[in-house]
């Protein structure tokens, strides 16, 4: 526990950082229940900030605030490298994940069998289950009248849809989940060695297994794969299924959480999708833009100049997606939804060569969920009394949305 909480240590200021742009901001504080989470982080964007602001917590690290640098950077893997995808950086010592913590031409292989596994071919072929998965989880509970979204709804869709995909067992979803908490909201109360060594005893078993016997699922063609030429290591093996699993584990579970929360509180939206189905595609694309929830850094390549600040080689810069669709560089007033807005650039997704390879899966995902939920529960709101508990972190999520209907 103390080596844990050692780790979000604050640091020194170094010499080459200006004073006006230091500013107090913890990734994973926990800010009062009531702060909308999209707001807190908007803040950043202050009047009279500086475009890139640096924080002494976790290590101490920039933070790019505007959404042309953000996208830039994600983009731009000469200049800022992925090695480094963890706050505070020597979580990234313990926790290596693959492709994500891999630079070109080295990430290239890796990325391949991920594209192969998760094509618009693959995805098209999942949407029946999708469906079939969605209904029997509202139907579980739409006569009751009421549900805790989170826990009833968010987090079983994706990631039972996950766990058939890579063929493990539903059940295991509860310490695969925790497992991948603390890998984007660690609270201290596991080491960063702790969490490796709980994801190797869960998958390396699976995966030799799969090697011996392989199947049809996504880590058995991972494993059929070959990387340049050769087969992949079982450690490679290991770090690959690793990222996938965290990656498809909390990403989808956090927008549904948001999008709802605020389809919860505002009917007007609401009325407009359970009466025009057609606009539920658009709708998607906006909540994509309005909810991204992801924050990563990248590691400066080498001293430089850049948009008038200085970087030092090694420096450490936070990219959060949220800052670029709720830019007002980038969209006219960015906090409102309109379904009928036209979207142009955003990062939710990221950008570049580590662009997510699950966007396909998420849009089609949400699609069918917005279908399915708004022509069964077309009006519903959050529990008199209740506020909705949101997480804080690499990627932010919603953990208690109690909603309630007419039954
Ligand atoms: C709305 C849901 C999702 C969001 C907002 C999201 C966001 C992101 C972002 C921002 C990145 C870029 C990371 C970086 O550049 O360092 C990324 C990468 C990735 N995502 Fe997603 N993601 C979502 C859903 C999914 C799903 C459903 C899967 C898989 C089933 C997935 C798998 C991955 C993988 C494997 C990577 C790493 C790709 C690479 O490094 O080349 N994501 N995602």
């Amino acid at each position: 526990m103390a080596e844990a909480t050692e780790l979000f240590r604050k640091s020194d200021v170094p010499a080459h950082v200006p004073a006006e742009c230091v500013i107090d901001f913890d990734l994973f504080a926990q800010p009062a229940p009531e702060e909308d989470f999209f707001e807190y982080w908007k803040k950043l964007q202050g009047e009279g900030r500086p475009d890139f602001v640096w924080t002494p917590y976790n290590g101490g690290h920039w933070i790019a605030t505007r959404g042309e640098d953000i996208h830039t950077i994600y983009a731009d893997h000469d200049l800022f490298s992925s090695r480094n995808i963890l706050l505070p950086v020597e979580r990234n010592e313990a926790i290596r994940v693959l492709p994500t913590s891999l630079d070109p031409p080295e990430h290239r292989p890796f990325r391949n069998l991920i594209n192969h596994g998760l094509s618009p071919k693959v995805v098209r072929g999942l949407e029946p289950s999708i469906r079939e998965l969605t209904v029997s989880l509202i139907e579980a509970f739409r006569a009751r009248g009421h549900c805790e979204f989170a826990s009833e709804f968010a987090e079983l869709l994706p990631i039972s849809l996950f766990l058939k995909m890579v063929n493990l067992p539903v059940e295991d979803r509860i310490k695969l989940k925790a497992l991948s908490e603390q890998v984007n909201r660690p609270d201290g109360s596991m080491t960063p060695e702790e969490v490796n060594q709980g994801f190797y005893d869960y998958l390396m078993p699976v995966l030799l297994e799969r090697r011996k016997n392989p199947g049809d699922d996504l880590f058995s063609q991972f494993l059929a794969g070959s990387i340049d030429g050769r087969p992949m290591t079982d450690g490679e093996a290991f770090e690959l299924c690793m990222q996938v699993l965290i990656a498809g584990l909390d990403t989808v579970v956090s927008v549904l959480g948001f999008l709802m929360m605020f389809l919860a509180r505002n009917p007007d939206h609401r009325r407009q999708l359970v009466a025009d189905p057609a606009m539920i595609p658009p709708a998607v694309e906006e909540f994509l833009r309005r909810f991204p929830l992801v924050a990563i850094p990248r590691t400066v390549i080498r001293d430089m100049e850049f948009q008038g600040v200085t970087f030092k080689e090694g420096d450490l810069i936070l990219v959060p997606t949220m800052l670029h669709g709720l830019d007002d560089r980038a969209y006219q007033c960015p906090l409102d939804v309109d379904f009928n807005r036209r979207i142009g650039i955003h990062s939710t997704f990221g950008a570049g060569v580590h662009r997510c390879p699950g966007s396909l899966l998420a849009r089609a995902e949400l699609r069918i969920f917005l279908e399915e939920w708004l022509s069964r529960i077309p009006d519903f709101d959050i529990a008199p009394g209740r506020t909705p508990k949101v997480l804080y972190g690499i990627v932010g999520t919603v953990v208690d949305l109690p909603l309630v209907w007419q039954a």
